[in-house]
């Protein structure tokens, strides 16, 4: 096996107010996406609908978001029952059963019970009666933590077949009497299995990092802390887009230099969806044209940890990637956290 190379990053790579701790990991086994699958659910809930609500206009929500309509899971739909739909997709298109699963991660913030965890569920409902399971709540970082965490699994040679899931019911802790933030989210699914390779293509590189000190800029109490509910999500959202700008930035940056590649050899950014704007002023910011940036937030609004692998999903199903491509992936959100990750794009391996 490889050796593993740690790139360190230096203070030239600090341009903004914002320091990122951590390093850049360079990754030595790599694990290749093979398979990848989507859910959303069948209610839309459009701009028009929300005027009728709260003292919001389709015209204000698009300009300051660009979010069009955004999906509403149904009474009996659950972040668990969701991510089964997009597993099973996932699973069809990597021509793999259940059964082969060494492991299940949910990213998720909304799961339906505090234990067992959400992955729990899913590998109940798949049959993956093989697999380990977990969750990770890193909210809308999520998906990337989880794939950066199975990513581990097979770097040390444990694992060679995993799921990782995001799955999100903001609907569920929206206060639809709040303007501020009832229009900004979404629910929805997205998952992708990921197996061992030797060799590239796979996962180069990533980068995680967070800032507890401004864990209040935008958090949901739960039922086990001093808050008596009800449980809603409370938002700075100028400062929580400031964030967003300088870390999409600087993550990117920071996972393309580790994967030993430069930003021109980025054909796709794939963030995560919060805001049309925030995704314009960091495109330019990183000094990428916007067409190599995956947007979808018109459609689904923001579904946090579910919003990576949906535009991953989309992004593939439109033929955006093809063999050898350099993809981003990058996400940021509550924490608050942040993660990137430098895949190349390539086929299925074939063998372990
Ligand atoms: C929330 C957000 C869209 C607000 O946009 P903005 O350009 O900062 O808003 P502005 O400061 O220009 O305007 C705020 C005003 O709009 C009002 N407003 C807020 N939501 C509104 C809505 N849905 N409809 C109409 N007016 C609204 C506010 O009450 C405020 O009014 P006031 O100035 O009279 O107090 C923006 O800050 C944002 O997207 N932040 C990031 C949020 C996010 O992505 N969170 C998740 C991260 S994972």
């Amino acid at each position: 096996m490889p050796q593993r190379r740690l790139i360190p990053i230096t203070c030239s790579d600090i341009l903004f107010e914002y320091k990122l701790s951590g390093k850049g990991i360079y990754l030595a086994r790599y694990a290749r996406i093979i398979g990848w699958g989507k859910y959303l659910p069948q209610k839309v809930l459009t701009n028009q609908e929300l005027e009728r609500l709260v003292n919001t206009s389709d015209a204000w929500i698009m300009s300051r978001t660009g979010i069009r309509e955004r999906r509403i899971a149904a009474d009996d739909e659950t972040a668990s029952s969701m991510a089964v739909h997009a597993a099973r997709a996932a699973l069809k298109v990597a021509g793999l059963e259940p059964h082969c699963l060494d492991l299940v991660i949910a990213a998720t913030c909304t799961p339906e019970l505090i234990f067992p965890a959400c992955a729990a569920l899913i590998q109940n409902s798949l049959g993956a009666k093989n697999a380990a399971a977990f969750d990770i709540n890193a909210a809308c970082s999520g998906f990337i933590y989880a794939l950066a965490t199975a990513c581990q699994f097979i770097a040390a040679g444990a694992y060679n077949n995993i799921l990782v899931v995001g799955s999100e019911v903001y609907s569920r802790i929206l206060n639809w009497k709040n303007r501020n933030t009832c229009v900004l989210f979404g629910d929805g699914a997205g998952a992708v299995v990921i197996q061992a390779s030797d060799a590239p293509p796979g996962s180069l590189s990533f980068v995680l990092g967070n800032d507890g000190s401004r864990a209040n800029s935008i958090y949901t109490p739960g039922p086990c802390g001093l808050n008596k509910g009800p449980y809603y999500i409370t938002m700075n959202g100028p400062e929580v887009f400031k964030f967003a700008v300088n870390v999409i930035c600087l993550a990117t940056k920071q996972a393309v230099k580790a994967a030993g590649l430069e930003l021109s050899d980025i054909e796709l950014l794939i963030p995560h969806q919060a805001n049309t704007r925030i995704l314009k002023s960091a495109a330019k910011a990183i000094g990428l044209p916007l067409e190599k940036v995956f947007i979808n937030v018109d459609r689904y609004g923001n579904t946090s940890a579910a919003s990576i692998p949906i535009a991953l999903c989309e992004a593939i199903e439109e033929g955006r990637l093809k063999e050898h491509d350099h993809l981003v992936l990058v996400g940021f959100g509550g924490g608050l956290s942040w993660a990137a990750m430098v895949i190349e794009w390539g086929p299925r391996p074939k063998k372990l």
